[in-house]
């Protein structure tokens, strides 16, 4: 077997600056620690997410510049809403500036007071948008998914018992639809079974309850599906993708991942009557129904983008990335979630740090030193984004996992970098002990991660 190669060749570059550690050290205590608030010029590798950070093929940026920018009808819509349909087979396709306008338009419509909206593991803005409307947002994903050591081949599975539980639990009127997220990002970028979706499919069918996915790594969980399910060992990605669209009554897509795209989204439905109402909604929010809130230029984009993210060698090479940095550090014994997933590699903070008490975040003091050790930018999806502190006793009630999650852009970084990344993850490892907590200097009650600012804890 030879080495799976990037499969493309580099026409544009962008520098990265180099800073040394002592430069990093003040730049991280002016930030307050917080990755967040630091500059991307003082980033070496930026990790910090894989959503708008793809790099454009050369057909999209000659898609770029043939964009039809008219108001009302425009070419690029067309070229846009054809592909979209010919990937997912839905009737009305809608065009959203982002994933999570898409999820607000659906949501307004459907999420109300007295409504639950069960997920294999809702996203933060999916979470966020059902709440805000005043539903409840339930996530109902297999137990193997918190335990980050199973091998579990589609740990992003819904557990189907807890769901006909739930539905019969709360009663299927109160339930506008349920959602299944391709793959769960929140839970490890972990993939969704095709026998998985049937099964959610045909509970939903029973209780006519309408199903749609949250799309964004559509293209990633058809890969995973054609190397872990003999039934599908053969069928090309394309037809896969569209299988599993077709048990689904609509999906939000944030562009911003699969399509490989810096902007974009679409919400697509096959209800004529719920088509009408968010399109009305868009009209009066997003702008009129052939942009939806996008140039025609990005339009353009998209579609190249979903053609291309069906290529199989770049599944392969996606897919792979993520494997072989795991692999890497598998063998230093680096603990991590396991199986890798789609686009990210999630350090297990509390089995890496165990000296450090959750309260004091241990994948805060990992996050913090992988930018020391090697400029490298990475996200905590722990107790600071997801903890809570008990309101009657003040204690720390911990989320379910403490990871830090290293999100791979697409087609931006070569192996030399993902190299590199292994060796500064490793060497940080290897001096774990010296890691040290952080508390809070500044809190702000919602998304307090984004705008936080800390202080190493004195041992
Ligand atoms: N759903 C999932 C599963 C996501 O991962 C995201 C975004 C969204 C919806 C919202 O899409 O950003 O276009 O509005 N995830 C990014 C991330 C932000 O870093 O994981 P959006």
């Amino acid at each position: 077997m030879k080495t799976i190669i990037e499969p493309f060749r580099i026409k544009v570059v962008e520098p990265i600056r180099m800073t040394t550690r002592e430069q990093r050290e003040k730049i991280l205590k002016n930030a307050g620690y917080n990755l967040f608030k630091i500059s991307s010029d003082d980033v070496l590798i930026d990790l910090l997410t894989d959503s708008g950070t793809a790099a454009m093929s050369d057909a999209q940026w000659a898609g770029i510049m043939s964009g039809d920018e008219s108001y009302a009808g425009a070419r690029s819509f067309y070229r846009f809403r054809d592909k979209v349909q010919e990937i997912t087979g839905f009737k009305h396709i809608i065009p959203t500036h982002q994933g999570r306008a898409a999820e607000r338009i659906l949501f307004g419509l459907l999420s109300r007071p007295g409504t639950y909206i069960p997920s294999n593991t809702h996203f933060d803005t999916t979470r966020a948008n059902i709440e805000f409307q005043g539903g409840s947002a339930v996530d109902l994903v297999i137990p193997e998914a918190k335990d980050t050591q199973s091998l579990h081949p589609f740990k992003g599975n819904m557990d189907i018992v807890r769901l006909e539980n739930f539905i019969q639990g709360v009663g299927a009127d109160h339930i506008p639809l349920c959602m299944l997220t391709i793959t769960n990002n929140s839970g490890g970028g972990q993939p969704v079974s095709m026998e998985n979706i049937r099964q959610t499919k045909n509970v939903c069918q029973k209780y006519g309850i309408p199903l749609f996915l949250d799309a964004c790594r559509f293209a990633e969980n058809a890969w995973f599906i054609k190397l872990r399910e003999p039934e599908f060992e053969h069928s090309d990605c394309k037809t896969i993708s569209r299988e599993m669209f077709s048990y689904a009554d609509g999906c939000t897509m944030s562009a911003k991942k699969d399509a490989l795209v810096n902007i974009g989204g679409f919400l697509a439905i096959n209800d004529d009557e719920l088509a009408m109402q968010a399109r009305n909604v868009l009209i009066v929010t997003e702008g009129f129904p052939t942009y939806g809130g996008l140039a025609g230029r990005d339009l353009e984009a998209i579609a190249q983008g979903l053609e291309e993210v069906l290529h199989e060698d770049y599944l392969a090479y996606r897919i792979r990335t993520v494997e072989y940095i795991g692999e890497k550090i598998d063998r230093d014994g680096v603990p991590f979630l396991k199986p890798t997933g789609g686009h990210a590699l999630y350090l297990d903070a509390a089995r890496f740090a165990p000296h450090i008490p959750l309260p004091q975040f241990p994948g805060q003091a990992i996050a913090c030193e992988l930018y020391l050790e090697g400029g490298i930018r990475s996200c905590e999806i722990g107790s600071i984004m997801f903890g809570k502190t008990d309101a009657k006793t003040g204690k720390h009630i911990a989320p379910p996992l403490e990871l830090v999650r290293l999100a791979f852009p697409r087609r931006v970084y070569t192996q030399s970098h993902f190299d590199y990344v292994a060796e500064v993850i490793t060497e940080v490892y290897r001096n774990r002990e010296n890691l040290k907590g952080y508390r809070f200097t500044y809190e702000t009650p919602y998304l307090r991660h984004f705008t936080a600012e800390f202080e190493p804890v004195p041992s």
